[in-house]
């Protein structure tokens, strides 16, 4: 899925790493989502993502470098814990929230006395990374509170004609945003994402402690209930209720769409009277995969509703789940129903 890098694409590369030294702003591929980037040195620059994103300024952003040979640069302090997870899981898309150095931009860290490093998993980015030499600030390269883009595509339709370039490297072969573990005393998941909790847990020999707990101070904006969130009105259904709650909108007049992992569902909603019933695949990845860019398209139907199959709370599901819930709080649906 991932384009090969061809003499054209590393030439693209070195004019992007160049735009980014002079301070622009570039999008950029990774195997989660796209992000937004600028050099995380340059205060201007970061000021500019935060404006383009319509995001407060008081949220932080991730840090991309090219290995973890990079972590000292940011990092005051690297704990056995951080190694152990940068060892196992980098390149990959797991971002670990250390304490800071002191030369780290408060633009970069809201303020916060913390930052966050990833290393990703995607060959372009990862050669921009080494020949920009440096840390690329880069949240999602959506409007603040959106559905986060996994194509260049996607970034191109939202904010094309603010950015200074879209490196295009492909559809993300992930599709939902980087775990975030917290390091800072006990190992903290912050945000569910593209690695399994099993397997970071696996990794640290002990659990990852989970919710506010001791860390509140320690804020991630990606957990805000209302995030990842479609204009369309979107509502996350057990799959017990799912039937009933689209004969409910479809008689109330209600243009739907119905996700739905299983043939039977389907057959139900269009039964029901769906305008659309939209099969999504069985195995948790590929529905990550698949997630964003589905929602994207549905969003475009000038639809009045959208019903989701709801997929477990749980394991290997936890991320999707995640980002179906707070779709579900962004895309608030008013009046009777
Ligand atoms: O997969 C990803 O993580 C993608 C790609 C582009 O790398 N990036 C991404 O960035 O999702 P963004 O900004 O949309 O979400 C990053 C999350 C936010 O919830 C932010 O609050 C949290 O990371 N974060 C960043 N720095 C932090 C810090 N120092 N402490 C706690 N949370 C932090
Ligand atoms: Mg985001």
């Amino acid at each position: 899925m991932v384009a090969p890098l061809t003499k054209e694409l590393l030439a693209e590369i070195e004019a992007c790493t160049a735009l980014l030294r002079a301070g622009k702003v570039v999008a950029v591929p990774t195997e989660t989502v796209y992000g937004l980037g600028a050099d995380a040195s340059n205060r201007a620059a970061v000021r500019r993502i935060f404006e383009i994103k319509g995001r407060p300024t008081d949220h932080p952003v991730i840090v991309h470098v090219a290995s973890a040979a990079h972590l000292e640069r940011w990092a005051r302090e690297v704990p056995p814990a951080a190694r152990a997870l940068a060892a196992r899981f980098w390149p990959g898309p797991l971002t670990l929230v250390l304490p800071r150095r002191p030369e780290v931009l408060p633009e970069v860290t809201g303020g916060q006395d913390t930052v966050a490093l990833r290393v990703p998993a995607h060959p372009v980015t990862l050669r921009l990374l080494e020949r920009l030499d440096g840390g690329l600030a880069a949240p999602s390269a959506n409007r603040f509170g959106r559905l986060s883009p996994t194509t260049a595509e996607h970034v191109r339709v939202e904010l094309g004609d603010q950015v200074d370039r879209i490196l295009d490297g492909g559809p993300c072969r992930v599709g939902v945003e980087s775990t975030i573990v917290a390091l800072i005393g006990r190992p903290h998941l912050l945000r569910p994402g593209g690695v399994p909790v099993a397997e970071l847990e696996r990794a640290l020999g002990q659990p990852l402690e989970r919710g506010a707990g001791p860390s509140a101070r320690l804020r991630a904006p990606g957990g805000l209930a209302a995030h990842y969130a479609p204009a369309t009105p979107l509502e996350l259904v057990e799959p017990a209720a799912l039937e009933e709650r689209a004969r409910t909108l479809v008689r109330a007049g209600v243009r739907l769409a119905v996700v739905a992992r299983s043939g039977g569902l389907l057959q139900a909603a269009r039964d029901a009277g769906a305008a659309r019933a939209v099969a999504m695949p069985a195995p948790p990845d590929e529905y990550a995969r698949r997630l964003y860019a589905t929602l994207r398209e549905l969003d475009g139907e000038g639809l009045g509703g959208i019903l989701v199959e709801a997929p477990p709370d749980e394991g290997a599901w936890l991320a999707v789940r995640d980002r179906l819930s707070r779709a579900s709080h962004g895309s608030r649906r008013d009046g009777t129903s």
